[in-house]
């Protein structure tokens, strides 16, 4: 059996090979397989590779920072990091459509992240964390958001006409043995073991016209939730958490006073394998001071709901 040390010694070596002395881009998305893709790269050949990480404004709170904070400053990797929150959010402006809203968030981000790539003028190489299920999936000819999810996140046939050649160190590992490689090469336990995150992020989590008002609300919400989730022990004991922003407004009462304001959904869900899923059967009291903290602590919310749906019918995210 093979420990994560031998798999790092092996594909550092073989990307050694392969690369020589040619230079390599890679989009950094701060989920796991780019990242540990990332730090593999990163290994074998050092400066040789640029990552580009686009902040598309539909990130989590401070997941920007982190992203440098763990690569640039903590581990030297050289990353390109493009705020991008304006050109997205006035590209989604008034699309209410959940596909619309992929397609337009998927085609900017190729748009830039070519722009960027092409100022590394020399590079031959695209890197992406591919895994071996992704392989899987995309040979059976998966469509729809299946095929999309890959499409986007790692960057699937992207600059053809650059001619890159394509770099997938993780082609044949499962999550698990990326997981294990990743805390080997010592990246954060919360980079490695994080939730798996959309490609179109707070997009599709915001039902409807995205704008900056209500990704600030749900980035402020979810922030909540997710310390709620790791303090209290459920984050790994859950596949996958998040909150949704409804854009609707309901009565509340503040004090002497009438509040209108909008909702915000709760998810959590277990699966093996994101096909089927059940609800999380969170504790009450755990659902009773995530709800308080994020009504007293988030402006613009008075009411939370907790989503008991399973998938199938719904689907995990509610786009
Ligand atoms: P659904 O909502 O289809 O989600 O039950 C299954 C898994 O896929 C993720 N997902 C996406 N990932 N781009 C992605 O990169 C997408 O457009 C997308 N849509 C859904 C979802 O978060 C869940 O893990």
């Amino acid at each position: 059996r093979w420990t994560p040390g031998q798999i790092i010694e092996d594909a550092v070596a073989r990307i050694r090979a392969q690369v020589g002395a040619e230079r390599v881009i890679l989009g950094l998305s701060g989920g796991v397989d780019s990242s540990v893709a990332a730090a593999l790269i990163h290994r074998a050949i050092g400066d040789q590779l640029t990552c580009v990480f686009v902040d598309n404004g539909l990130l989590r709170l401070n997941e920007g920072d982190q992203v440098m904070a763990t690569f640039a400053e903590n581990k030297g990797v050289q990353v390109i990091r493009v705020d991008a929150e304006e050109r997205f959010l006035s590209a989604l402006a008034g699309v209410a459509d959940p596909e619309l809203k992929r397609k337009v968030i998927g085609n900017l981000f190729v748009e830039i992240f070519e722009e960027e790539a092409g100022k590394v003028s020399d590079a031959q190489w695209l890197a992406q964390g591919t895994i071996y299920p992704d392989v899987i999936e995309s040979a059976g000819g998966k469509t729809g958001k299946a095929h999309n999810i890959k499409s986007h996140h790692n960057v699937g046939g992207l600059p053809e006409h650059m001619k890159l050649k394509l770099l997938e160190p993780l082609r044949e590992l499962f999550k698990d043995e990326v997981r294990a490689i990743g805390e080997e090469l010592g990246l954060p336990h919360a980079m490695v073991w994080r939730h798996p995150f959309p490609g179109p992020g707070l997009g599709v989590r915001i039902l409807g016209a995205v704008n900056k008002e209500y990704a600030d609300i749900l980035r402020r919400a979810d922030a909540i939730y997710m310390e709620e989730l790791y303090s209290s022990g459920h984050y790994h004991k859950i596949s996958q958490a998040f909150a949704v922003f409804l854009p609707v407004k309901s009565v509340g009462v503040m004090g002497d006073g009438r509040t209108y304001e909008y909702v915000i959904a709760l998810r959590a869900v277990e699966t093996r394998d994101f096909m089927t899923a059940g609800w999380y059967p969170m504790p009450y009291a755990d659902l009773a001071r995530i709800s308080n903290r994020i009504i007293n602590e988030v402006k613009g919310v008075n009411r939370v709901v907790y989503d008991i749906s399973s998938k199938p019918p719904a689907t995990i995210e509610w786009e």
